[in-house]
């Protein structure tokens, strides 16, 4: 399965983001000083993505703002010898190809993939929650698209998490057959703890056959009101062999403002330019740190 296309919903509101996301993306909020939409879109590139096809909705037009060339911001870099802020400028713009389509409505995640069918086509796609951010070389997309040629099937990424919390995903019930890998029987969206299959959640990462366009076309609402992904894919088992993949990296929840700084603190951490910033940042907090704890 050569996978050549992603799709990036980006259509929600972005309510746990407000009041900041009134006017700017929840998807365009940075991780130090990167939008997260662009850390997600690295991780397709690297694993040989050469489209990107966002799902956005009416007033979100910032997110396409974002991957316009900047012709006088770069001639002023240029003349001034800036090379590295000139790298960063032109970076997001040669990514990689990236087309728009809109979701009028708010129906759903299942739905919001739906809108991307024609521009997908009959090939296999990935699809990418910016939310969720991986921390990994090589990065979670990569590992998948392994699995998937291994297994020559669709693949989910799924992560275990404490019981506690299970009720805030989609929740797998699969057989393990392979050191990470487990075949899914079913699937279901955010059950209450007593419901869930397992504590093996999904995390936004999909390989998906373009059949699961032909099963979204006939997803009734679900959980929460809303055409739910993961229904479709329950659908799609009826016909196709899905795998559930525990990926190596971490997870970060970009979707929260506590995720977002935690986020932003590993990476602070982890990268070179400012490792050393960010753990004089912790020290200077030291002290609010109960010391019987
Ligand atoms: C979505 C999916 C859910 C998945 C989660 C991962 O939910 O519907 O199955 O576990 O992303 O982040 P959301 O967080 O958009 O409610």
């Amino acid at each position: 399965m050569q996978i050549r296309k992603a799709v990036i919903p980006a259509a929600g509101m972005g309510t746990r983001f407000l009041p900041v996301t009134m006017s700017v993306p929840k998807e365009l909020l940075p991780i130090i000083d990167r939008p997260l939409l662009q850390y997600v879109i690295a991780e397709a590139v690297e694993a040989g993505v050469e489209e990107i096809i966002i799902v956005t909705s009416p007033g979100k037009e910032l997110i396409s703002e974002y991957f316009q060339p900047r012709p006088a911001l770069e001639k002023h870099l240029a003349a001034a010898g800036e090379d590295q802020l000139l790298a960063k400028v032109t970076a997001a713009a040669n990514l990689t190809k990236v087309n728009f389509v809109l979701q009028h409505e708010a129906l759903g995640l299942g739905h919001a993939v739906l809108m991307a069918k024609d521009a997908v086509g009959d090939e296999p796609f990935v699809v990418i929650l910016p939310d969720d951010v991986i921390a990994h070389s090589p990065g979670a997309i990569s590992q998948m698209v392994q699995v998937s040629e291994q297994m020559d099937a669709g693949v989910i990424a799924v992560e275990v998490v404490p019981w506690e919390v299970v009720h805030n995903y989609g929740v797998v019930a699969a057989e393990q057959v392979a050191e990470r890998v487990h075949k899914i029987d079913g699937l279901i969206e955010k059950p209450p703890r007593e419901a869930a299959p397992s504590n093996l959640t999904i995390v936004g990462r999909y390989i998906l056959p373009p059949q699961i366009f032909g099963y979204l076309e006939n997803t009734q609402p679900g959980a929460k009101g809303e055409i739910q992904l993961t229904d479709g894919i329950l659908d799609l088992l009826q016909t196709h062999d899905m795998y559930a993949y525990e990926f190596s990296g971490v997870r970060f929840d970009g979707g929260t403002p506590m995720g977002l700084l935690r986020a932003s603190l590993a990476f602070a951490l982890d990268r070179e330019d400012t490792s050393e910033e960010a753990l004089s940042i912790l020290r200077e907090f030291q002290d609010r740190i109960d010391p019987l704890t």
